[in-house]
């Protein structure tokens, strides 16, 4: 693997074009909440279709942060452009498995800020996971070259598992073993 996620060991990276990756925190909430309505409205990635309350999203920061779960934000000048998150699994017995959410504003698509974000989240949950899963839908090419590239491999495929608008769409489960 030579996606250089082994060589990131700081938690705050500089991307240029005035993008700074940094862990969140509970000041972060609104931005938070900002760029998770304008991807899930987009209907097209994940399966909210809009952001649940602000309250929610600052109780999901502030479970984060007491808890450890890695959970890095892109900022943009003072936007919030982008966040990655992995949360430990809530399942008996799975506990050492963490779920891996992310999601970047149409505007910063494919400028390797996705990459950024991964690699630091990743990083953070060195030591503290063994395992990282996620579900990715099939149509999303961009998000599953990502994955692949930060060395996750296809465990499944869920066939039609999501009809939204009248398409149906297969669902991909790709799990990263880490060392
Ligand atoms: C998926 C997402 C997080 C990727 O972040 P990104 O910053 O756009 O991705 P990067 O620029 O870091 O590119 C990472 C890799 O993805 C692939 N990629 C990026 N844009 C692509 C595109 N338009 N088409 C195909 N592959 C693409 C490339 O392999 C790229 O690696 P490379 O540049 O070394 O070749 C981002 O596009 C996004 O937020 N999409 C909408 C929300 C979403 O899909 N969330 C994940 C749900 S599981």
């Amino acid at each position: 693997m030579s996606n250089g996620r082994h060589s990131l060991r700081n938690t705050r990276f500089e991307l240029g074009l005035n993008i700074t990756i940094r862990p969140i925190t509970l000041d972060d909430a609104g931005g938070f909440h900002a760029a998770l309505d304008s991807v899930v409205r987009e209907r097209r990635f994940l399966r909210l279709t809009e952001a649940p309350p602000l309250a929610r999203s600052l109780q999901f920061i502030a479970s984060n942060l007491a808890s450890g779960n890695p959970q890095f934000v892109a900022i943009d000048g003072d936007e919030i452009v982008g966040w990655c998150d992995i949360c430990r699994s809530g399942e008996q017995d799975s506990e050492h498995c963490g779920g891996l959410g992310m999601g970047l504003l149409a505007s910063h698509r494919g400028k390797g800020i996705g990459t950024t974000l991964v690699t630091a989240a990743l990083n953070a949950a060195q030591g503290k996971f063994e395992r990282v899963e996620l579900e990715v839908y099939a149509s999303n090419t961009p998000a599953i070259a990502l994955y692949e590239k930060a060395g996750f491999a296809h465990e499944g495929r869920r066939r039609r598992a999501l009809l939204r608008d009248g398409v149906h769409e297969d669902i991909l489960m790709m799990g990263l073993l880490l060392s």
